[in-house]
């Protein structure tokens, strides 16, 4: 369910996320979930209305996983993968029959879907800080998340910092969307590559 008009977010996912802000400012990243534009963002660039498999990385406290919800088909699935176990709870508490959540690093993507006898996903969109990361994490999630796609799958990523495109780029080429979203605290950028 959506926030009441008015409301940018639920109170409660927006204190829960910054208290994982707290916990780990590192690793989370940003002091408030990502805003409705942004997540209407996400939902165009990945296509969520005609996606049967959507793998997302870095959930949080489940804004963009609604958004993503919202769109999606009634037989669609959606693969949840957040590290941080509060915010996998509080994801799994969405309850949506569509979803699956798992705790782990985005790294274990291929074993995940593997584990679910999932097919290759539509896409994977991905808000996990890539800036603060070591770069052998992010060379091999890179890596991992081009592997897992069919011809044609996208990698979508929403980023203030550009780090991510310098994972992505040796491995996807070059991207064929790029967007600013300035409504949104801090202002991210949006791409969108594709497995050739
Ligand atoms: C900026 S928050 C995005 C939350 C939400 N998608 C949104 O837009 O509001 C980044 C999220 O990525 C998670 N995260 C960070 N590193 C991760 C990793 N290696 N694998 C999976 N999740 C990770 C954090 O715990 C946090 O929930």
């Amino acid at each position: 369910m959506r926030p009441p008009n008015g409301l940018a977010m639920w109170p409660a996912d927006a204190l829960a996320f910054f208290l994982g802000f707290l916990r780990d400012p590192v690793g989370v990243g940003s002091v408030i979930p990502s805003s409705r534009y942004l997540e209407r963002r996400i939902v165009d660039a990945v296509g969520a209305a005609s996606a049967r498999v959507i793998v997302e990385l870095g959930p949080g406290t489940g804004g963009t996983t609604r958004a993503l919800l919202d769109a999606m088909p009634a037989d669609a699935r959606l693969v949840c993968i957040e590290i941080d176990p509060k915010f996998a709870d509080h994801v799994a508490r969405l309850g949506d029959p569509r979803l699956i959540v798992r705790c782990c690093s985005a790294e274990h993507i291929g074993d995940v879907l593997a584990e679910h006898n999932l097919p290759a996903p539509d896409t994977v969109v991905s808000g996990i800080p890539f800036s603060t990361m070591p770069a052998d994490v992010g060379q091999l999630i890179a890596r991992r998340v081009h592997d897992v796609l069919p011809p044609g799958g996208s990698f979508v990523a929403y980023q203030f910092k550009s780090a991510v495109a310098g994972f992505a780029a040796p491995v996807f080429g070059n991207h064929d969307l790029s967007v600013y979203e300035w409504r949104n605290i801090p202002p991210m950028r949006l791409w969108r590559w594709r497995r050739s």
